[in-house]
């Protein structure tokens, strides 16, 4: 995997969505949400193992759905990874752990979850094998075909460009490499309601709106980009509706309750949650 020249050719200034991402992360710190002390998530949790099992907790789905993701990427041994818009890097250390991989690296561009993704490397003793870099998953800072497999899991939907993000994937993989992604998409808004509703979600949790989008739509922005699909499920069920009763059960004791009322609507809106695989030829 190499790197362009220098990291900062990747960065260059945000774009307003990749600001707001970062500022609301930034804000959080390890509270994005409660945690029952397990470490820290930021995400919707798979609430449905391959074998059929549950997991009882957030932190127990969040780990499902890294592994769902990771088994679905078949990474090959002696292989390079990159996981963009890593939050904590809990996947990326798992990678790290589940497989023979060579070299994986975190991409994100919240300054504050990247801390905690190189301390956890650190504590893990896993710094050799994985590093963290402050990129945005719009420009990312790697040399075309220099990679063999891309995640992202549950970040593309902040991006200013989805599409964008596709092409970059496509760019950097190498021939036969794989992205593999996990994204929540809003349902387009069919009325006045909806698209109040949607817009308050979108400022409250920084994505842009137009990223509420049909599954018919989302699947052409990947094979637009140059990238095969492999498969494409549609997995709301087991992440969407469960991570909401999670929360209707959770959120009042969570320190940023009372912000998170603004983006109540998300208890009720349309979303869609998509797991897809693409190759590149
Ligand atoms: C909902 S969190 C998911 C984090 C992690 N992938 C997980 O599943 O736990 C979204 C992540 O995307 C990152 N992010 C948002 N916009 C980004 C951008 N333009 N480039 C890179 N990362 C971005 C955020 O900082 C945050 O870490």
């Amino acid at each position: 995997m190499n790197h362009c020249s220098s990291i900062d050719e990747g960065r260059g200034p945000l774009d307003r969505h990749a600001t707001d991402s970062r500022t609301l992360y930034d804000d959080r710190g390890a509270d994005v949400l409660p945690t029952d002390g397990d470490g820290p998530i930021v995400n919707m949790g798979l609430w449905r193992r391959a074998d059929g099992s549950e997991p009882a907790t957030l932190y127990e789905a969040n780990l499902a759905l890294f592994d769902h993701c990771i088994d679905r990427a078949e990474i090959r041994d002696d292989s390079s990874v990159l996981d963009v818009g890593c939050g904590f890097g809990t996947a990326a250390l798992r990678v790290a752990r589940r497989t023979r991989a060579r070299r994986v690296v975190g991409v994100n561009v919240s300054s504050v979850q990247l801390a905690l993704a190189r301390s956890a490397a650190r504590a893990n003793a896993l710094e050799d094998r994985v590093a963290f870099v402050e990129a945005s998953a719009l420009s990312l800072p790697f040399e075309r075909a220099s990679i063999d497999h891309v995640l992202s899991t549950e970040a593309a939907f902040h991006f200013a460009d989805r599409a964008r993000f596709f092409r970059e994937a496509a760019r950097v993989l190498r021939p036969n490499g794989s992205l593999v992604v996990a994204d929540l998409v809003p349902a387009p808004a069919r009325n006045g309601l909806e698209r109040r509703a949607l817009a308050q979600i979108a400022e409250a949790l920084a994505f842009p709106s137009d990223n509420a989008l049909s599954l018919e739509a989302y699947r052409a922005s990947v094979e637009r980009a140059g990238l095969e699909l492999r498969s494409f499920e549609r997995i709301d069920r087991d992440v969407v509706g469960p991570f909401r009763r999670w929360m209707l059960r959770n959120a009042l004791r969570h320190k940023h309750a009372a912000r998170d009322l603004r983006a109540w609507p998300y208890l009720v809106y349309p979303l869609q949650y998509v797991l897809f695989r693409a190759t590149r030829s």
